[in-house]
């Protein structure tokens, strides 16, 4: 069994949400999104959910109206440009306030850096720091003016140090952790929180995505989707800067961290190479 996650740093009380917030989960027709929406259905959030898949998105939006949960779906390609002012204009459209917004969706691309095809790279870019924070800045204005709300953005392990094999992957979740934690800090006092997730390998179709075969170790201490979502959506609650879930995450994420820069990157190329 997993342990539970431990956040790091210092957590900011927000004062409650609405008796049923609405949360926007992006990247939520599958994997840690998906799961991220049905916690938050448990929870008694309404929900709005947006991806590229419709189908998959109104099969997840029938199974969480039984919970309760009133659901809006808005099928979309969030890397392309202008998508986030689409999104934000349908919001406006139907008239809806979010409450907790989880900037969730995402892929990575695995090999050389300088082999990956460069619109890929630049849709990756796009999707991991350009997207999250052009949403982040839209909607939280509303919630400070409401004086409450929750931001949770998913980060990586792969934020702590650069990563030969996820190169430019590597290097924007480390940009969206340190945006973030220094969004957090300057939300203090505003009764809005900003809480970054960093996952290690979950089982989820990233790895499939992104082309990479894991080792061994890492299939075996793979978390389950679920479980990543259960302990974001409590740190996010406790209004953490960030939350890496799971055991041997916090000690690779600390580990990252402690050693001289060029021993962790290597240990990092040596562990995310391609296993037969
Ligand atoms: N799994 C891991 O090992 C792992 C570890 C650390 C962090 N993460 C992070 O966790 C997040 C979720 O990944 P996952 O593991 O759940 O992978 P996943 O199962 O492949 O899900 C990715 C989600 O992102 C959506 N998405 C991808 N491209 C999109 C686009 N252009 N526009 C809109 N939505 C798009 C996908 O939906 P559609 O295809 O329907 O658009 C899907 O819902 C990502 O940010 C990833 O970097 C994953």
């Amino acid at each position: 069994m997993q342990p539970a996650s431990r956040a790091v740093g210092g957590s900011t009380s927000a004062p409650p949400l609405p008796r049923r917030p609405l949360a926007l989960v992006t990247g939520a027709s599958m994997g840690i999104g998906a799961e991220l929406a049905r916690v938050l259905a448990e929870r008694g959030h309404d929900l709005v959910l947006t991806a590229r898949s419709e189908d998959l998105l109104r099969e997840l939006s029938s199974e969480l109206e039984v919970l309760g949960a009133r659901t809006h779906v808005l099928p979309l390609d969030l890397a392309a440009e202008g998508a986030v002012a689409v999104l934000v204009a349908w919001l406006h459209e139907q008239g809806l306030e979010v409450d907790v917004l989880v900037n969730n969706a995402g892929f990575g691309t695995h090999g050389p850096t300088l082999e990956a095809p460069s619109e890929r790279e630049r849709a990756m870019l796009q999707l991991l720091v350009q997207v999250p924070v052009d949403l982040t800045r839209a909607l939280v204005p509303a919630m400070r003016a409401r004086g409450s709300g929750r931001i949770l953005q998913v980060a990586s392990t792969a934020s702590f140090q650069p990563c030969p094999g996820y190169a430019l992957y590597a290097a924007s979740k480390s940009a969206l952790l340190s945006w973030s934690n220094a969004l957090h800090h300057e939300l203090r006092g505003s009764g809005v929180t900003c809480t970054t997730l960093c996952p290690g390998p979950t089982a989820t179709a990233f790895l499939a995505t992104a082309g990479h075969r894991p080792s061994g170790l890492q299939r075996r201490t793979m978390m389950t989707a679920r479980r990543v979502a259960e302990l974001g959506v409590r740190g996010m609650e406790r209004g953490r800067p960030t939350t890496i879930p799971g055991l041997f995450n916090r000690l690779g994420a600390l580990l990252a961290t402690r050693l001289p820069r060029t021993w962790a990157t290597a240990t990092a190329g040596a562990l995310l190479r391609n296993r037969d």
